[in-house]
């Protein structure tokens, strides 16, 4: 098997499969695929909302990524924690990780609600903690490792064997690592999600999901699920993401690198309280007072003051208001989600750029 970073760029391999040898992926724009006679199309092809060639052929990129035996892409990548959610019955006891992006919280508390799961959120990062929350009923274990915006690390390993024990599956939003850095499948876990809005993607210009399934069975029952729910990803967005995927490698060595400068600029300013950073291209970092954070969100000019991540563009997030206003006022206390923490994405710009946008806007009134 060719390496990730070759697998970013050709996937498991397409040009002998397509008819006109195009190096670049077709966009295969169209609703409907042709059939010669009842039951017979020779393309395999039906529907675009149950399948397309651009977005299979980005399905099965993702699944080679992530070791995954097969991966729908979805609209958004809360369309495709919807679908895992959707594959429980009423009852069924879910742990999820207490730090988790706002989305999903408001998901689980405003919407899964009317499903009647008996949700519980517990302290992932101490695997003693999961298993002493774990029941006979618990059908699933949910996390973010790194969690958003806390940069909380959880042991994949160590839960899924836990989970498993207890007959239970486990999902991982994999979005902050991405596959190039983390393989939640490799390490135990059952589910894998994205947001292939952020570094997948990594231009800030698509939004798209991804539920990735180790097991045959689960992968059945999701496809079940996408073909009839119907949030699948059209196919100029399967395309965007396929050229974006071509540079991961690249982006993420980046991202990282040029996080690692900031963290270290970040670690001699006398404005910074606490620092946050589990590696890939995210930080978060709380200041000494709300005055502070809100005067340097005014200030930025070459780093953008917007809400998403991952992308080539440096981007700063006031998760308190955000990200994460659905999240209970308690919760966010409790998690250190206050009015003074602030949530970089950095990007890929020069980073004695990057650096002296900061140093600018820190000293700005
Ligand atoms: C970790 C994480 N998972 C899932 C999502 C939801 O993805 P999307 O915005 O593509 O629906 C987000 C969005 O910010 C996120 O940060």
């Amino acid at each position: 098997m060719y390496s990730i970073e070759t697998r970013c760029i050709h996937g498991e391999g397409h040009t002998l499969s397509d008819a006109n040898c195009a190096v670049s992926f077709p966009i295969y724009q169209t609703a409907c695929f042709s059939h010669l006679t009842p039951g017979h199309n020779p393309s395999g092809f039906d529907y675009s909302r149950e399948s397309n060639p651009t977005r299979k052929f980005l399905e099965e990129t993702v699944s080679s990524l992530e070791g995954a035996y097969d991966t729908v892409a979805f609209a958004s990548g809360m369309a495709a924690i919807s679908a895992f959610f959707d594959c429980f019955r009423p009852g069924d006891h879910i742990l999820c990780g207490e730090d988790l992006y706002g989305g999903v919280v408001r998901l689980i508390d405003q919407i899964e609600s009317k499903n009647d799961y008996r949700i519980e959120y517990v302290d992932t990062t101490d695997p003693a903690k999961v298993a002493a929350a774990i029941r006979p009923d618990t059908k699933a274990v949910y996390l973010e490792t790194p969690s958003n915006p806390m940069m909380r690390v959880s042991d994949i390993r160590a839960i899924a064997e836990i989970a498993h024990r207890n007959g239970a599956v486990l999902a991982v939003d994999n979005t902050f690592m991405t596959p190039y850095f983390q393989n939640p499948i490799a390490e135990g876990a059952d589910f894998v999600i994205h947001s292939g809005t952020k570094y997948l993607s990594g231009h800030n210009d698509t939004v798209c999901g991804f539920l990735c399934s180790k097991s045959p069975e689960a992968a059945a029952r999701i496809r079940l699920l996408s073909k009839t729910t119907g949030a699948t990803l059209g196919p100029f967005e399967c395309w965007l993401c396929l050229r974006g995927m071509k540079t991961l490698a690249l982006r993420m060595e980046r991202h990282k690198s040029n996080a690692e400068t900031v963290r270290d600029w970040l670690r001699g300013r006398e404005e910074v309280d606490q620092i946050y950073y589990a590696g890939s291209g995210m930080i978060s970092f709380s200041v000494k007072s709300a005055e502070k954070a809100l005067s340097i969100l005014r200030n930025v000019k070459l780093i953008t003051f917007s809400e998403s991540l991952g992308g080539t563009e440096s981007l700063l997030t006031y998760p308190s208001l955000q990200t994460h206003p659905d999240v209970p006022a308690e919760q966010k206390e409790r998690l250190g989600i206050t009015d003074r923490l602030l949530r970089m994405s950095v990007g890929i710009e020069d980073p004695r750029d990057i650096l002296g946008d900061l140093e600018q806007a820190f000293t700005a009134e």
